[in-house]
């Protein structure tokens, strides 16, 4: 199965591709995470990749598709990626998806979400203060790490990934309604619910495959 989650910043992408991942044992292909790893190594590529992060712009396609590439197999969920037309019809050359996962939120959801987030230092899973707390204050409950606030979350800067999202990435609700991939996800809904409701689909909808 090959899937892509599709959704503005805080819209609950990388919190419902780590369920996905252990309910249909599928790869997980995080974008965020790739580029953050790339930004805090001793790459050549790092500062200019960390450049684009610290201000909220999209990373040129050719550097995420080199990043993505090699990843792509038969069985994967795909987290922020693609955001661009490019960057889709870079992926549609060498793979094809069985569906794209649109989860909608209002702004205001947006909002608290992002200013609620904390992340795992070490295992990079996603908690929020309210949502989804962390049994001990600031400590992750699967590997006892300790609890960050994301560099990007600051509200100047989640402003310019929001102008990014619907000026480049928007456009590709469009592209997958019409080519009929999209499938909608009413991201308002609790953590459960939501999943629940991808779920459903993908059961209904998409034909597992043998891993499953
Ligand atoms: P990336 O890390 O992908 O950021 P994003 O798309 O802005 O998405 P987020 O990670 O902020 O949110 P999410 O949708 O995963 O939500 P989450 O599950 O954490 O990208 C960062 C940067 O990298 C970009 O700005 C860009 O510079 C670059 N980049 C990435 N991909 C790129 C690409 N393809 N091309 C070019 N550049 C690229 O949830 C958020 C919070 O809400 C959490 O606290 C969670 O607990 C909570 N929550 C989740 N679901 C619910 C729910 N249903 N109810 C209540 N709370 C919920």
């Amino acid at each position: 199965m090959r899937i892509a989650l599709l959704g503005p910043p805080a819209s609950g992408k990388g919190t419902n591709a780590e369920m996905l991942v252990k309910r249909y044992r599928l790869d997980y292909i995080c974008m965020g995470a790739l580029l953050r790893d790339v930004a805090k190594s001793n790459d050549k590529d790092s500062m200019r990749i960390k450049g684009y992060l610290d201000r909220g712009q999209l990373v040129p396609d050719r550097d995420v598709y080199r990043l993505v590439k090699s990843k792509l197999n038969d069985n994967f969920v795909l987290d922020g990626f693609p955001r661009t037309l490019e960057q889709a019809k870079m992926l549609n050359k060498d793979t094809k998806l069985d569906a794209v996962l649109y989860i909608e939120v209002s702004e205001e959801t947006i909002i608290d979400r992002i200013t609620g987030r904390r992340q795992c230092s070490r295992c990079s899973a996603i908690y929020h203060i309210r949502n989804n707390p962390p049994k001990k204050e600031g400590i992750c409950n699967a590997c006892n790490g300790s609890l960050y606030t994301r560099d990007d979350d600051r509200k100047d800067v989640l402003e310019k990934r929001l102008e990014a999202y619907r000026q480049q990435t928007e456009p590709l609700i469009y592209h997958y309604k019409k080519n009929g991939l999209l499938m909608f996800i009413d991201g308002e809904k609790s953590i459960d619910v939501v999943f629940n409701s991808i779920c459903n689909l993908i059961d209904s909808k998409i034909k597992p495959n043998r891993r499953i």
